[in-house]
């Protein structure tokens, strides 16, 4: 009770000093409208431009922020600049302005021609986001001293080759595309021909694969990049996701509970990095925010914990975790255990380990024709080679799912009334939600896949009219085993004309 009114008691504190969204007279921010835009940011080389609302609570928490960045960076010529959209909604319109704040870059002097602002939103970050965007995307170095200097403020990775004349047009294409997540340097001096310095590491990572192909392909220097650019220990976070997918590696996750958790095991982590570079990265997530990340790695809400994602085969495991019971009952704080987390990291690379497959309990008996698969069945049965095999991969909460349910109930009773058919067909369905198929491309619900008898490492994804007519052709044309599907659909709709016709003679009269 006590405590939640000192919540709202704060929360009416802050609201009473609550800021204005808009920038007070007299600031450096400069206040655009449309009249003033085109000419303002065609006499200006860099500007950043704010979007807004004056009711809108981010806005308003920007604002301070805003303030401060727009005094600091009046002296390199970046000037920030807000036009509020309650006042000029044609303009924001014409910027395609959707929500608010909206921040967009304009570089070079034409405004039409917008970058999304992709930094944070407090002043240091702007500050560091607009210097950048003033850099050229390679800063050319000749001084070692200027280069040491770089080195030691970067707060990003900085990528440096020696100038090179074959690698030079490469290494600028690919700086203009990375540079806002790398610095890039050219310094002639450089020992390395090609390197990337890491913050708060002193030894750099230098390039020792084949200098002839990055010379010619920009993806592979990229992709070389995205790679030794990673942390040896880094930290996921909604900034950082996406880096990490991109790099292709697996991703072994440590959730710790607090910041002393993260620092004790840093140093250990850190040197599992270096040893399993570029096969494997290593990172921290706060499990006070992103806790609920473990349920998507099959793991439980028990912290610390350990899990490795192998992203391009969907595989998850993890350090064995606690029973509910025992968890409950623990009176100390639970520890992670390097020895098992050094172990599975080993066999997670040498593909000796097990993955954990979220999987719903092996149905006792099968309630009908539609066979329900789960988990710990899907694979053994799409490797039946014998069989025709059709899964419809689905979600309870799919309305389309929830349409076809009839008709691919039909579609397996025709196969079941034939003898033939009935051996050589598994037609099943699994929830997708509550069961994991790794390997499996699910891109919507339902997804519908034939593993054809004889070439079952050959799946055909069902893309056609869902109706019974259009699933026998298809399992006609696709199918291994080639029965003749329309006789068992003639030979079924007659049974079921008699079945009809005699149930409606025994009780003498229609059904309603
Ligand atoms: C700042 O930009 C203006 C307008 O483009 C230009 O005239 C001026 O020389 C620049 N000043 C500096 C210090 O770059
Ligand atoms: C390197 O490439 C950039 C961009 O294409 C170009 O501006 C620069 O002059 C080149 N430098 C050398 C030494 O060739
Ligand atoms: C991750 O999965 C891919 C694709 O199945 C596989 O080639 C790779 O070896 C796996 N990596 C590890 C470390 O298990």
């Amino acid at each position: 009770m006590f405590s939640k009114n000192l919540v709202t008691l704060l929360t009416l504190a802050l609201g009473a000093f609550a800021q204005d969204a808009t920038a007070p007279k007299g600031s450096d921010v400069v206040k655009l409208d449309t009249s003033s835009f085109a000419e303002y940011i065609e006499s200006h080389p860099l500007v950043l431009a704010e979007f807004f609302a004056p009711w809108c609570g981010h806005c308003k928490n920007l604002a301070p922020e805003y303030v401060e960045a727009a005094s600091a960076l009046k002296k390199d010529n970046i000037s920030l600049a807000q036009i509020d959209c309650t006042e000029d909604q044609e303009l924001c319109m014409d910027q395609g302005i959707r929500g608010y704040p909206s921040l967009k870059v304009f570089k070079g002097g034409d405004p039409s021609k917008a970058l999304e602002y992709e930094g944070g939103r407090t002043a240091e970050s702007i500050i560091n986001y607009m210097v950048k965007q003033s850099l050229p995307s390679v800063q050319v170095f000749d001084d070692e001293k200027a280069f040491e200097e770089l080195l030691k403020e970067s707060v990003q990775p900085v990528v440096v080759f020696n100038g090179d004349k074959n690698l030079n047009q490469t290494f600028h294409k690919v700086a203009d595309s990375l540079f806002n997540e790398f610095t890039f340097a050219s310094f002639d001096g450089a020992k390395e021909y090609l390197a990337v310095h890491l913050p708060n590491e002193d030894e750099p990572i230098s390039f020792k694969g084949d200098r002839k192909g990055i010379e010619k392909s920009a993806d592979d220097l990229e992709a070389w990049i995205k790679i030794e650019g990673l942390p040896y220990f880094g930290e996921v976070n909604g900034q950082t996701f996406g880096a990490y997918v991109e790099s292709g590696l697996p991703l072994a996750y440590f959730f710790y509970n607090d910041d002393d958790e993260r620092k004790e095991y840093s140093s250990f982590f850190t040197k599992l990095g270096k040893e399993y570079r570029g096969k494997l990265s290593f990172a921290g997530l706060d499990a006070r925010k992103f806790g609920r990340h473990a349920e998507n790695l099959n793991m439980k809400e028990q912290f610390p914990l350990f899990a490795i994602h192998n992203m391009s085969s969907n595989l998850k495991y993890g350090v064995a975790q606690l029973p509910d019971e025992k968890y409950e009952k623990l009176d100390k704080p639970l520890k992670l255990s390097t020895k098992e987390v050094s172990k599975l990291v080993n066999d997670v690379v040498s593909g000796k380990a097990e993955p954990i497959v979220k999987s719903e309990e092996i149905p006792e008996k099968q309630e009908s024709n539609v066979i329900k698969i789960v988990g710990k069945t899907h694979d053994q049965l799409i490797e039946d080679n014998k069989k025709d095999v059709l899964v419809k991969y689905y979600a309870p909460w799919c309305g389309h799912c929830k349409r076809l349910a009839p008709i691919y109930e039909q579609l397996a009773d025709i196969l079941a009334s034939d003898d033939k058919t009935s051996k050589s067909f598994v037609i099943g369905d699994i929830d997708a939600t509550e069961n994991d198929v790794p390997g499996v491309d699910l891109e919507g619900y339902p997804t519908i896949i034939l593993y054809p008898a004889g070439k079952n490492s050959k799946p055909v994804v069902f893309e056609q009219e869902r109706s019974v007519e259009s699933f026998l052709a298809f399992l006609k044309k696709n199918g291994g085993t080639k029965l003749d599907l329309e006789k068992v659909y003639e030979k079924y709709q007659a049974e079921q004309k008699k079945a009809d016709e005699d149930e409606s003679d025994e009780t003498g009269h229609d059904e309603l």
